[in-house]
């Protein structure tokens, strides 16, 4: 029987017309059918204040806590904001990283960016990988996953109609399924 995989996602946008949730979308379109990609929403997730978890976590960043934890691997998916990541992604991070439940330990992480501009989000994915060392978590080195001009790689309803993009992002998915493999085997 072929061995199923369940991968949380999240996006590091907010807004309706994000393109780096057309490109989390597309993700969960292109997974064959034994990998599932579930999409978490940081949309609830506070501010970070260690006030608002002293005695316990938020009801938002637990279940994201638990979902991450369960999961065989987690996609980031990361927008570009002034060469980083966004600062409602890094805020949530710095949750995940503060939890003693440690969702990231030992985590299976795939990144992926899209931007309109040229650079294809590089400088806020290798701040991003940066980032997940102190949570311990492990990031795909290859393939790396940087969508430059978005806007011309989606139709107006947000499928993606760009056949190159859509043969790196199956691989993506292909890969970082065997890269989950290496450490269910520990
Ligand atoms: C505050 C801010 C800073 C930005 N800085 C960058 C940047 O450094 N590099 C880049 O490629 N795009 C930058 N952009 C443009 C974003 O890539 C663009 O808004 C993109 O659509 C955001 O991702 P989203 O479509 O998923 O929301 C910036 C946008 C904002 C709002």
């Amino acid at each position: 029987m072929e061995k199923k995989y369940n991968f949380a996602a999240i996006s590091g946008s907010l807004r309706k017309g994000s393109y780096n949730t057309m490109v989390l979308k597309a993700a969960q379109k292109l997974a064959p059918e034994n990998i599932t990609i579930e999409q978490l929403s940081i949309d609830e997730v506070p501010y970070y204040n260690f006030d608002l978890h002293e005695k316990q976590f938020p009801d938002a960043v637990e279940m994201l806590n638990d979902k991450i934890k369960a999961a065989d691997a987690v996609i980031l998916v990361t927008p570009e904001y002034n060469y980083s990541v966004s600062g409602v992604l890094k805020n949530a991070i710095d949750f995940f990283s503060r939890s003693p439940k440690k969702p990231f330990d030992m985590k299976p992480v795939g990144l992926m960016g899209a931007t309109p501009g040229m650079m294809g989000t590089v400088r806020a994915q290798y701040q991003l990988r940066q980032m997940m060392i102190p949570l311990n978590a492990y990031v795909m080195n290859r393939p790396e996953i940087m969508i430059s001009q978005a806007h011309t790689k989606f139709d107006e309803e947000g499928n993606l109609i760009d056949i190159k993009t859509t043969e790196f992002i199956e691989n993506f998915i292909a890969s970082l399924a065997a890269f989950s493999d290496i450490f269910q085997k520990q």
